[in-house]
C-alpha cells in the first residue's frame, strides 16, 4: 500500500484491508459416494445424481453451456435482472447479508452488490475451494464488504453455521438462487429444500429469498437447449463417466455411450440419460472394494438429471407453501423464465 504521508488525500477515504473468511463444512466420503453410486447403478433405471456431473472438467463444460445458443435460461436471467433490478429492489428490503446458494464464480451475486447493497456477502458451494479465487479477487474489488466463503451440501437443506448465522444477524437476509438450479431438485424435494430456506431466513426480520425459475414452454425450445448442436451438452453428460470411472475404479467407454435429452410433457421436466450404443457390461468396485458389474442391453440408460420446468402459478403456490408469505415475480417477454421474490414472513 502507498504511504498516506506521500498521498494525503487517502486518509478520508482509505479502507482497512479485509480478506475473506473461510468456513469448509462438508467433507467428501469416498465409500458414502461409491455406495450411493452401486446403488444407483444396480437399479432396474439405472440412475446417478447430477451432483457428479460436477467435477473440475463438467463444471468448466457447464459454464461453456450457459454460452450456447440454444442454451437460453443464463442470459434470459440476466435479462431480467436488468430490466427489472430497479423494480425489485423497491420491494426486496436492503440487505444485511446476501447469501448466495450455490456460487459457483460468484459473478451473478456481484452483479447485484451495487442495487442491493448489502453489508456482507456469504457464497455457499460444496467446496471453498471453488471460491477462494472469485471471493478474494471480489475482495479487492469491494474492500468495505465483508465477505464469507462457506463449504456445504446444501442440497439436503441449508443451515447455516453458528459462526455465520450470528453475523448475519445484523439485518434482513437476502437468500439467491439464481439459475433454475431449483429444477434439478424433484417437487418434493423442491419443497423440502425451500421449507429450509425459510428457516434460514425466519430468524431476522425483513428477509426472503430471490431464486431464479425456468418456465414450461414448447418441447423444441427445451429439447434443443439441452441437445445443442455443438454437443457442449452431450460432452457434460458424457463426462460423468469419466468422473465415475475415477470415483469407482469402473471401465465405462464414452464412445459406448450417446447422450440423450427428452422433453416429459406429463412431468414437466427436461430428462438427461447416457443411453448404449451396445449391449455391454460395466464394471467396477463397490465400498468394500468388491467387484460390481451392470449389463446394459443397448438403447438402455443411466439417466443423469432432471431439470423440471415450472408454471408461475405452480411455482408460487409452491413457494407459500414452504411458508414464505408474500411473492411477487418478474419475467422476460416471452416467459420463457421467471424471477421470484419471496418474503419470508
Ligand atoms: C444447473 N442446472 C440448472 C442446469 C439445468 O438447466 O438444469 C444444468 C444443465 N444440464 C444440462 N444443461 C444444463
Amino acid at each position: 500500500m502507498q504511504s498516506t504521508t506521500q498521498h494525503p488525500q487517502l486518509q478520508a477515504t482509505e479502507i482497512p484491508a479485509r480478506s475473506p473468511q473461510f468456513v469448509q463444512i462438508y467433507r467428501a466420503n469416498a465409500a458414502a459416494l461409491r455406495q450411493e453410486l452401486t446403488h444407483g447403478l444396480l437399479q432396474a433405471q439405472a440412475h446417478c445424481s447430477p451432483k457428479f456431473l460436477y467435477d473440475a472438467l463438467g463444471s468448466r463444460l457447464f459454464e461453456a453451456i450457459t454460452e450456447l445458443p440454444e442454451y437460453y435460461p443464463t442470459r434470459t436471467e440476466a435479462a431480467i435482472f436488468a430490466e427489472h433490478g430497479q423494480a425489485m429492489a423497491r420491494v426486496v428490503p436492503p440487505a444485511g447479508t446476501l447469501i448466495d446458494l450455490g456460487a459457483g464464480n460468484c459473478n451473478k451475486a456481484a452483479a447485484l452488490f451495487g442495487r442491493f447493497e448489502p453489508a456482507r456477502y456469504v457464497a455457499v458451494d460444496i467446496s471453498v475451494d471453488f471460491l477462494r479465487n472469485a471471493l478474494e479477487c471480489l475482495q479487492r474489488q469491494h474492500p468495505a464488504l465483508e465477505m464469507w466463503g462457506l463449504g456445504v451440501d446444501f442440497s439436503a437443506g441449508l443451515e447455516l453455521p453458528p459462526s455465520i448465522a450470528q453475523q448475519a444477524e445484523g439485518g434482513p437476509r437476502l437468500l439467491f438462487y439464481p439459475g433454475s438450479s431449483i429444477g434439478n431438485f424433484t417437487p418434493e424435494q423442491a419443497l423440502a429444500f425451500l421449507r429450509s430456506v425459510h428457516g434460514a431466513c425466519s430468524p431476522v426480520a425483513g428477509s426472503g429469498l430471490l431464486i431464479g425459475v425456468d418456465l414450461v414452454k414448447d418441447t423444441a425450445t427445451l429439447e434443443a437447449a439441452y441437445d445443442d448442436a455443438l454437443g457442449v451438452t452431450a460432452a457434460f453428460n458424457l463426462n460423468l463417466l469419466l468422473h465415475l470411472n475415477g470415483l469407482l475404479q469402473a471401465d465405462f467407454r464414452l464412445e459406448d455411450w450417446r447422450h440423450l435429452a427428452r422433453y416429459d410433457t406429463d412431468l414437466n421436466r427436461i430428462e438427461m440419460h447416457l443411453q448404449a450404443r451396445r449391449s455391454l457390461t460395466v464394471h467396477w468396485q463397490d465400498e468394500n472394494g468388491a467387484p460390481r458389474e451392470r449389463r446394459f442391453m443397448a438403447g438402455q440408460s443411466l439417466h443423469t438429471e432432471n431439470s423440471y420446468k415450472w408454471t408461475v402459478d405452480g411455482f408460487g403456490t409452491l413457494l407459500q407453501q414452504a411458508g414464505f408469505g408474500q411473492v411477487q415475480h418478474w419475467t422476460d417477454a416471452e416467459h420463457r423464465f421467471a424471477v421470484f421474490w419471496a418474503h419470508a414472513s
